[in-house]
């Protein structure tokens, strides 16, 4: 799977690079393939820095404000709760299924925690999140609807 990053806004694509930004609304061009740029734990034990940074995510089957049929998934970074202060914080949390770009959720730092959730139409599929800490870049978690 390839890994695309737009060099406008640093919105991240699966596979192939969009015609246009979903997100910034740039030209093909602007995105380059970047392999690398999302960060994996380095071993199946996870340290500080991965558990501030992995995210969480929790489907929810049921939901309050949609009753009839929707899918809710939450989304939390990380296991243990990023900071979400002006020098260092989590800008944004994407959502992708079955590695289709989704949803981006912009966050400031402060008033919030960093975390976001969506009511999905979908009940199946791969469920990607990829969070943004403006220090130590792009992390990801991954879970079956
Ligand atoms: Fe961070």
């Amino acid at each position: 799977m390839k890994t695309f990053l737009c060099k406008v806004c640093g919105h991240i694509e699966f596979n192939a690079a969009p015609d246009k930004c979903p997100v910034c609304g740039v030209t093909k061009e602007n995105f380059i393939e970047q392999p690398d740029i999302i960060k994996k734990p380095g071993s199946t034990t996870l340290g500080e820095p991965e558990k501030k940074h992995i995210p969480t995510i929790i489907v929810v089957r049921k939901c309050g404000l949609i009753p009839e049929g929707c899918v809710d998934v939450h989304v939390k970074v990380g296991e243990i709760e990023h900071p979400m202060q002006k020098e260092h914080y989590i800008m944004n949390i994407d959502f992708y299924l079955d590695k289709k770009y989704i949803a981006h959720v912009a966050l400031a730092p402060e008033s919030v925690h960093p975390a976001a959730a969506l009511h999905l139409k979908a009940n199946s599929g791969t469920l990607t999140a990829v969070e943004r800490c403006n220090l130590h870049g792009y992390w990801m978690a991954e879970t079956s609807l």
